[in-house]
């Protein structure tokens, strides 16, 4: 059983999948065996007649994980709304221990298996069951991604503190800055927050323009990404 890691954020469209799939290929590059997972992924395209998870079809790209996109991504929703609302609506049930068996037999047979949640930590899969009620079944530890704007400290904070009152472990957090230009707080909120939080910064990333993740050069995120919170994420279970 290897280790594994939820990669969470402040809020939808935070940047989730870009580090997740940064975070990949890195390993990959590294050496590890890379598994992948979205356990539900909503507003999901028709694509040929099929649901198409965009999220997992990118993680699934970025790690060279050669598991199916239905055991990658069990629940694949239409509606854009958190996954238990949008499995209600379209009739589906939701089974949480399906999810933790599916978990369970990708991370057997990867060093790291890294989770992309849905918008944020308190995001609920079942009417009354969230992504950190997820993380702490599987024991599996966080990394938080924040949009680095005006609003974040705030955010990121609260998002701490509710991993902490779960009994989530934090390996640590990602500014990233999804809007152009650089703005003041964007500038002082890695300052701010070291001042606030015991949680590491691991990265601070750039606004990139006419972004394609998958055309930055091999080492971007090597460069930018603290790796040695890798340590902490495997063999932990
Ligand atoms: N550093 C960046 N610079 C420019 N654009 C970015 C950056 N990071 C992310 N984006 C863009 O912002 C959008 C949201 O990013 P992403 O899909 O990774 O967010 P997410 O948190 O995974 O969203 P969701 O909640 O839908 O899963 C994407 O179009 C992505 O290409
Ligand atoms: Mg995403």
């Amino acid at each position: 059983m290897g280790g594994g890691v939820l990669i969470t954020g402040t809020d939808t469209g935070v940047g989730k999948t870009f580090v997740a799939c940064g975070l990949a290929a890195s390993l990959g590059d590294y050496g590890y065996r890379v598994g992948v997972m979205k356990p539900a992924e909503t507003g999901c395209a028709d694509k040929d007649g099929e649901l198409f998870a965009e999220d997992a079809a990118r993680l699934k790209e970025a790690s060279g994980c050669r598991e199916p996109i239905e055991k990658i991504c069990p629940y694949r929703l239409p509606e854009p709304l958190a996954p238990s609302i949008a499995a209600e609506r379209a009739g589906v049930t939701i089974d949480i221990d399906h999810l933790l068996a599916v978990y369970n037999e990708i991370s057997a047979q990867h060093d790291i298996t890294l989770v992309e949640g849905a918008g944020g930590l308190m995001v609920p899969l079942l009417p009354s069951y969230t992504y950190a009620d997820f993380a702490k079944v599987l024991n599996l530890p966080l990394i938080v991604v924040a949009a680095n704007r005006l609003g974040a400290i705030n955010h990121l904070l609260l998002t701490l503190e509710h991993a902490s009152g779960k009994g989530l472990r934090v390996l640590g957090y990602v500014l990233n800055q999804i809007d152009s230009p650089l703005s003041l707080a964007a500038e002082t909120n890695r300052e701010v927050l070291a001042n606030l939080s015991a949680a590491p910064c691991l990265a601070e990333l750039p606004f990139l323009e006419n972004m394609e993740a998958k055309n930055l050069p091999p080492d971007w995120f090597k460069e930018r990404f603290a790796f040695s919170f890798i340590e902490s994420a495997l063999n932990r279970r």
